[in-house]
């Protein structure tokens, strides 16, 4: 979809070619002396339309109006919530028609986070999965908004919020597109290619693994869920380098769960079709590097995706079955369905050798998340305070918001084990904070936060479908973090004190 932002004044919005026109009204507007203006004034006047956020009214072949299809949509005080639920709904008036153009335009001043939330619920609202959809006979695709033009009265000052919008946007529609297609079109291999694909934009490089160099490195653990599937795992490693290579990164690490049976602990038929979305984390993952291919901010990261199937088979790990992690700590799999930890505690320690400036992992992780936060706001642990905040303020900013939970040791008591360091799970009691207990004790050397997207990473029922999130907040805070200087690492004090005991390193083959 094409973006274009234009200083518009609502005469100018009237005398323009677009086939549909989306104006956004705030409390207060004063009308000039423009045939639009008038339009606006007489349906507030005449109570048919308020300013109130959801409102609208859709008015075809107005009078003095060029383009046909006018809605009027309420934004309320006009901050960017109000703006997101007032396009939300416009949207769905100009879907149903044939327009494939659109001009939105605000009525009133405006300032950047409104300006960004109308840009990404257009784009949100326009798109429409088609991979894995036979195409029409007459191969006349159904319309689809291709072109948006923003207009504001006081574009000058927008022009780089409206281009992060887009970055982000861009980001946005690849991870829902990647996390959407089912397994057998996103398997491990096709996961890697899609990788591939986006090193071929600027300062980004890729390389992947396979099984024989994951084996090399002794990750014991993401190996022995992957040991179940016919399909090979992946270890797909992402660069995207916008600052000098001396430069600490910061480093995502993305759950790659192509699809998650449970195992031979396995889940319960009814919705586990959902279990094609396991690999959002890494979808997220994808989606940030596409939109820092196209805003380029002066900062290096690293993306990291272990990505397999979780099957029952044969070969399959058991219940019990005790396993060597990449850093020497054997865990107990207990539960075959808690797959996603094993496959992440490899990656972390796989991204010790960055000695990164901080690492964040991003992850459908627990059914508990969904119970303790449903949809609306994602699970945030942290180690480092500093790194909680800046997470929860870009999560603000971006309209994809989370929420701190607690990492007291006490719950690390539930993940003890008779027959090995850990187990790979607590109990049901505050289960999205066991598995965040789990992932810390592969996080020593580096500040870490984690995310558990369980709840928000998509939608069930007849909207079933990614949400492409955590990609906003995940791309705002990059964005703040270009340009500034790394924060410490956690110091000696914080390593000796750490529960886990390192054993042997890298090089340590698995039987
Ligand atoms: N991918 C699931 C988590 C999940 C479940 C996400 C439902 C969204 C909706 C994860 O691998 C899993 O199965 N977790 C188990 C952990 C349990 C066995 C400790 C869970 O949450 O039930
Ligand atoms: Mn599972
Ligand atoms: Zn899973």
């Amino acid at each position: 979809m094409d973006f274009e932002l234009q200083p518009l004044g609502l005469a100018d919005a009237a005398a323009g070619k677009a086939p549909a026109l989306v104006v956004l009204v705030a409390d207060g507007f004063v009308a000039g002396d423009d045939a639009l203006s008038a339009l606006i004034a007489r349906a507030l006047g005449s109570g048919d339309f308020k300013t109130e956020a959801g409102a609208q009214l859709f008015v075809y072949g107005a009078a003095d109006i060029a383009p046909p299809r006018v809605v009027l949509a309420g934004i309320g005080d006009g901050s960017a919530a109000r703006v997101r639920k007032a396009v939300a709904a416009a949207m769905g008036a100009v879907r149903g028609s044939p327009a494939k153009a659109l001009t939105l335009c605000f009525a009133q001043p405006t300032d950047a986070a409104a300006l960004r939330a109308a840009v990404l619920t257009v784009a949100d609202a326009s798109y429409v999965y088609r991979a894995t959809k036979s195409k029409p006979k007459d191969k006349k695709e159904p319309p689809r908004v291709a072109r948006v033009l923003i207009g504001a009265p006081d574009a000058g000052a927008l022009r780089e919020p409206m281009q992060q919008a887009v970055g982000v946007a861009r980001g946005v529609e690849l991870a829902r597109e990647w996390a959407n297609r089912p397994a057998n079109h996103a398997t491990p291999a096709m996961l890697a290619d899609a990788a591939r694909q986006l090193a071929r934009l600027p300062r980004i490089a890729c390389d992947v693994l396979g099984p024989k160099e994951v084996g090399r490195l002794g990750m014991g653990a993401f190996q022995a869920v992957a040991q179940g599937s016919r399909q090979e795992l992946r270890f797909i490693v992402l660069r995207y380098d916008g600052a000098p290579k001396s430069e600490a990164p910061v480093v995502l690490v993305g759950k790659g769960i192509t699809f998650d049976t449970g195992g031979i602990s396995i889940k319960p038929a009814p919705e586990m079709d959902e279990m094609k979305f396991d690999m959002s984390g890494a979808a997220s993952v994808l989606g940030v590097f596409r939109a820092l291919a196209e805003l380029k901010p002066a900062l290096n990261v690293v993306g990291l995706i272990p990505a397999c199937e979780n099957m029952p088979d044969g070969a399959a790990i058991k219940p019990g079955d005790v396993v060597t992690s990449m850093n020497g700590q054997t865990i107990e799999i207990l539960n075959t369905d808690a797959e996603g930890r094993l496959v992440l505690c490899d990656a972390l320690t796989y991204a010790e050798r960055y000695r990164p400036r901080a690492v964040i992992d991003i992850a459908t992780l627990t059914g508990a998340c969904v119970i303790a936060l449903g949809g609306v706001r994602s699970g945030l642990f942290a180690s480092d305070d500093a790194l909680a905040q800046a997470l929860h303020a870009a999560g603000e900013q971006a309209l994809d918001p989370c929420w701190r939970m607690p990492l007291d040791e006490e719950y690390s008591e539930a993940l003890k084990s008779n027959f090995a360091d850990v187990a790979n799970v607590g109990g049901r009691p505050a289960g999205a904070v066991t598995a965040a207990k789990f992932l810390q004790r592969f996080t020593e050397k580096f500040n870490w936060a984690h995310l558990d997207i369980a709840g928000t990473a998509w939608k069930g029922g007849t909207a079933k479908g990614a949400t492409g999130r955590p990609v906003g907040l995940l791309v705002h805070y990059l964005l703040g973090q270009a340009g500034q200087p790394a924060p410490a690492r956690p110091g000696p004090a914080k390593r000796a004190s750490a529960a886990a005991k390192p054993g042997a390193r890298a090089g340590r083959r698995q039987g």
